[in-house]
């Protein structure tokens, strides 16, 4: 499975985040202190599009209602049982590539 070129650091907004699509999936990139994350784009809750969210310190904050989910592991502050999709992520300079799995 290889890491797939998918953006440029410079290219996800600062405070928020760069929807992308992978495999069919719809995958949300944040940058925190120039280290770029990758989750699941979709909010459990109602199916929000998080990368339209707010990033704030580690927490992605939902433009929907307000969940918010740890953008490192995807864990939400609020439920212990609630978790979102991460991906894993390689940087080289400005390019940012994403491994995502054939199916998860
Ligand atoms: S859809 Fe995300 S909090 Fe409701």
């Amino acid at each position: 499975m290889p890491f797939v070129p998918v953006a440029k650091v410079t290219d996800i907004p600062p405070g928020s985040g760069l929807l992308v699509e992978m495999k069919e999936r719809d995958i949300a990139l944040f940058c925190l202190d120039g280290i770029v994350y990758a989750t699941s784009d979709l909010c459990p809750h109602q199916g929000a599009s998080l990368s339209t969210g707010t990033l704030k310190g580690e927490k992605i904050i939902c433009p929907w209602h307000q969940w918010c989910f740890n953008v490192k592991d995807g864990s939400s502050p609020l439920n212990p049982r609630l978790k979102i999709k991460t991906y894993e992520v390689k940087q080289e300079g400005d390019q940012v590539f994403v491994m995502v799995p054939d199916s998860d």
